[in-house]
């Protein structure tokens, strides 16, 4: 029987087959399960962290013998392990039997929270024994920090609270919230709490109250970008795992590595290329990954991350992105600000919006920029004064139906039956040139 693993079918395979293939999970490249290259997994050890995860388990070793260890913060770009060497060293402390009665580790992603309140109730409500001790919703600030206290008390011991992603909480709600944790075990009777925050903006504490900023700070780990060469063990060992022997080409890690290193040194993004270009592959029924696939990856990969961006932009700032694309697809080269205004203006009345002002657009021109999705150059035009003018640097081809499909923005949506290749190049990596 033909193995596939998720591939589509080859021509002449009828689903019946394909179907049986599938349910077999058989794959001529991946080994058993493709989760090893995926976020969720956490590998057995974590080439070129040693460091780190020694750090880290300096700061929190005095748990082990009922000592409370300081707060701890850890800074670092996306993709560089904060996490996974967290994960590590909470696990290699709670593996020391000794310590499960004198250590709780409570981990929260900040970036799935909303509220203080919310963040509070679902520390508290990790220590309730049943229902009837849970923090429901509606509750005074007030009464749910009691509460919390009294579960942890009812714990004792030390807790270490992971607040992962803590940036995205502070941006959300403010620092009131780290104020009341940072200051909690004057009113704590057995339990005692040690913050570990995670933060990938390394400026964040400067927008903290100075006795936040110092609580927090008590001890601060900062992860480095990882270097091609690191990024290549990373993946090495992940490869070994997941892939049948010798069907990873020659150069395919070393490409997955130095676009990550490009990308701030992304251990994620190293791991998702891989990952993408091994499907690439499966679906061309390769029986080899090669670095075209690594290509083909990226491309899509590069595509996926800008279409998720604009997708995300506010309503206004869309319709901007919107006039320009138009602009410039019209033009074929750099429009001036003056006409992407007038555009933005005509399209936001065709839309019903009360248009923007000129400074306000400006202002969304920097963002556009500051996101990489655009380029703004100063030019000067004699006594005119000076003006912008912008190119473009999506692939257009792919952007505007992506953000035709937002309900704001589906009235202006074009026939699909016109070609839409026009000036880009993503799905042609040998051609340079504007997109
Ligand atoms: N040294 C390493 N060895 C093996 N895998 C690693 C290593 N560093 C990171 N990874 C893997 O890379 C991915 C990203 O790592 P992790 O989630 O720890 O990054 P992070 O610094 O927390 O990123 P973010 O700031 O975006 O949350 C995970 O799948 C993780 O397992
Ligand atoms: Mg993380």
């Amino acid at each position: 029987m033909p193995t596939y693993g998720t591939a589509s079918p080859p021509p002449g395979t009828s689903t019946a087959e394909f179907l049986d293939a599938f349910l077999q999970n058989k794959s001529e490249l991946f080994r058993e399960s493709r989760e090893v290259l995926r976020d969720s997994y956490v590998p057995a050890r974590l080439p070129h962290r040693d460091g780190e995860l020694r750090q880290v388990a300096e700061v929190l070793a005095p748990a082990l013998r009922g000592d409370v260890p300081s707060n701890l913060l850890i800074y670092g770009k996306i993709g560089t392990g904060k996490t996974a060497v967290v994960t590590q060293v909470r696990q290699d402390l709670q593996r020391r039997a000794e310590a499960a009665s004198k250590l709780t580790f409570v981990t929260v992603n900040c970036g799935n929270i909303d509220t203080a309140y919310s963040l509070l109730q679902n520390i508290g409500n990790t220590f309730a024994k049943n229902d009837a001790d849970r923090i429901p919703t509606g509750w005074s600030l007030d009464r749910v920090q009691s509460a919390m206290r009294r579960l942890m008390d009812t714990k004792g011991g030390t807790i270490i609270l992971v607040l992962d992603e803590i940036d995205r909480l502070v941006a959300r709600s403010g620092d009131n919230v780290l104020y009341t944790l940072s200051q909690i075990n004057t009113e704590l009777e057995t339990a005692r709490l040690v913050l570990l925050g995670i933060s990938n903006d390394l400026k964040f504490t400067n927008h903290l109250d100075a006795r936040v900023r110092s609580r927090l700070n008590e001890e601060k780990i900062l992860f480095d970008p990882y270097k091609a060469p690191q990024l290549q063990d990373i993946l090495q060992d992940r490869a070994r795992v997941a892939f049948h022997e010798g069907v990873v080409d020659p150069g395919v890690i070393e490409l997955c590595a130095a676009y990550a290193q490009l990308e701030s040194g992304d251990a994620r993004r190293a791991l998702a290329l891989l990952r993408l270009a091994a499907e690439m592959a499966e679906r061309d029924h390769a029986k080899r990954i090669t670095r075209d696939h690594v290509v083909k990856a990226k491309n899509r990969l590069e595509k996926d991350i800008i279409i998720e961006c604009c997708r995300s932009l506010p309503p206004h700032c869309k319709v901007l992105l919107y006039a320009i694309l138009q602009s410039y697809e019209r033009r074929r080269t750099g429009v001036l600000t003056g006409e992407v205004y007038d555009n933005y203006k005509r399209l936001a009345e065709r839309l019903g919006l009360p248009p923007l002002h000129a400074r306000s657009i400006s202002n969304y021109v920097s963002e556009l920029e500051s996101l990489g999705l655009i380029r703004a150059t100063i030019v000067s035009r004699g006594r005119g004064g000076r003006t912008r003018e912008i190119q473009v640097d999506v692939p257009i081809s792919e952007t505007m139906p992506a953000l035709e499909e937002d309900s704001l923005l589906a009235p202006l949506g074009r026939p699909k039956s016109r070609g839409q290749t026009l000036l880009t190049n993503f799905d042609n990596p040998g051609r340079t040139g504007p997109y």
